[in-house]
């Protein structure tokens, strides 16, 4: 039971790395693993992300309406990755699907309602998600407008 829990909280610190490395390892060389995790670039970007745009989602909900694209978004081209990650060209894709689609969300010309643009942003990120990195998804689920 003490295991399961540490598998569980470990589970949830490494949302991305749960099926390559933590599963089967003991409980004492997780802890070791604990100890050495430094976010990636990517890891920080990604929960940069994840703040701002569940402030954008307060905003519309509030009826304000975001124009200004956070350009360091962009750095999602570039920004180092754990190392167990590769940009691969399916993640090129994604990315730039996502940036696109986030950009829509502060054109103010754009006829698709606000609500629709800032959901389709969001689905992406799962999109991208599921492909390699299911831990977070649940998270970002809670950022749809509904
Ligand atoms: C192009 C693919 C892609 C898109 C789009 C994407 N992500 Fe990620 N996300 C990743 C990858 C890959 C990681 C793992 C990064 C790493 O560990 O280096 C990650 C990690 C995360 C994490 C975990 C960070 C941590 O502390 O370990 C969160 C939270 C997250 N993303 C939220 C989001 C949100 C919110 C969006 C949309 C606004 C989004 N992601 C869009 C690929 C993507």
């Amino acid at each position: 039971m003490k295991y399961l829990v540490l598998v569980l909280s470990i589970c949830i610190l490494f949302s991305c790395k749960q099926n390559e490395e933590t599963q089967e390892v003991t409980a004492k060389q997780e802890k070791i693993v604990y100890d050495m995790y430094e976010p990636s670039e990517m890891a920080n970007l990604m929960n940069q992300m994840y703040a701002h745009n569940l402030k954008v989602k307060n905003d519309i909900l509030a009826g304000n309406v975001p124009t200004e694209f956070p350009l360091d978004f962009l750095k999602i081209h570039s920004a180092e990755m754990s190392e167990f990650k590769e940009r691969n060209t399916v993640f090129q894709s994604f990315s730039e699907l996502f940036i696109e689609a986030e950009k829509d969300i502060y054109n103010t010309e754009s006829t698709v309602p606000l609500e629709d643009r800032f959901n389709t942003t969001v689905n992406l990120c799962i999109s991208c998600h599921q492909t390699e990195c299911t831990g977070p998804i649940p998270r970002i689920k809670k950022l749809l407008i509904k």
